[in-house]
């Protein structure tokens, strides 16, 4: 599949036809925990992906599949009910189609959550790691292929793709959540089977404080189209190894469900207090 800038624009008309007016200024991609913030969107325009032209279909478990746009805590939104991701079988380039739809619809911030193993010690199930910056060693980058100029270009600097004003506020609201947050790279792996020990070991080594399969993908490509990204991670386990037990998906959602009312809280706090502008 070769994309074009007309490719992604097909699936924005489409979009912009059923909106109409509305204007999103922020976009949303909530992984495990989050599920309760999206219900609280008021007055929901929701759009299933199945019906927009060009877009993907959610596959993995517990992710729906749906575009909501409207308002909550005072901010419109434009919000990803359910994720792509490398192990469902897209291609990397493919994983661009959401950000760069987002992108044209017009929104100015991006804030992804995902869960995620802890590979660092010191961390805890429950604890909320705010990503500064991810180790991707495996896998394509979404911009590989054809440059499209109209997003960005094809060399980009990705230094401080995590803004350094949106961490900063992250942590502040971190104050009195009853969470403990961290700051730390976040290392992606493919999946969808969790890490070897041995995998999780060198990651370790090589400055990885937690491993998860997603979010880097639409971050990279947001900071190609020189959108601001907060990214915030929940440990739902530790990762492989780190205890002598095996992983689970369900050990995962049992995590992201128990801390998910002190989560929804904490997220509030973030997006009551985001600037109108980066
Ligand atoms: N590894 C990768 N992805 C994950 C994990 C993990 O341990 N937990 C939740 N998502």
């Amino acid at each position: 599949m070769q994309f074009t800038y007309e490719y992604y624009k097909t699936s924005a008309d489409y979009i912009k036809g059923i909106i109409g007016d509305f204007q999103p200024e922020i976009g949303l991609i909530l992984g495990s925990g989050l599920g309760g913030y999206v219900d609280r969107i008021e007055d929901p325009i929701v759009i299933p992906y199945k019906d927009i032209p060009n877009f993907l279909i959610s596959t993995a478990p517990g992710h729906e599949g749906k575009l909501l746009f409207g308002t909550v805590d005072g901010r419109k939104v434009m919000c990803m009910a359910g994720r792509f991701h490398s192990y469902e079988g897209y291609e990397f380039e493919q994983l661009t189609i959401p950000v760069r739809v987002m992108k044209i619809i017009g929104i100015k911030m991006l804030i992804v959550t995902n869960a995620a193993g802890a590979i660092n010690k010191s961390y805890n199930v429950g604890d909320v790691m705010i990503i500064k910056d991810h180790i991707k060693l495996t896998g394509a980058s979404p911009m590989r292929g054809p440059n499209i100029d109209e997003f960005g270009p094809r060399f980009f600097d990705i230094t401080n793709m995590y803004n350094k004003d949106l961490r900063k506020l992250a942590v502040a609201c971190a104050e009195g959540s009853g969470l403990t947050i961290h700051e730390g790279n976040y290392f992606f792996f493919t999946g969808p089977q969790f890490e070897t020990p041995a995998e999780i070991i060198a990651a370790r080594t090589l400055g990885g404080d937690a491993a998860g399969m997603s979010t880097v993908t639409e971050a990279l490509t947001a900071a190609h189209c020189g959108i601001p990204v907060l990214g915030l991670s929940l440990m739902t386990n530790m990762a492989a190894g780190v205890l002598d037990q095996p992983l689970s998906g369900e050990e995962v959602n049992e995590a992201a469900a128990k801390v998910a009312p002190l989560l929804e809280k904490y997220f509030t706090k973030i997006m009551q207090n985001l600037p109108k502008e980066i």
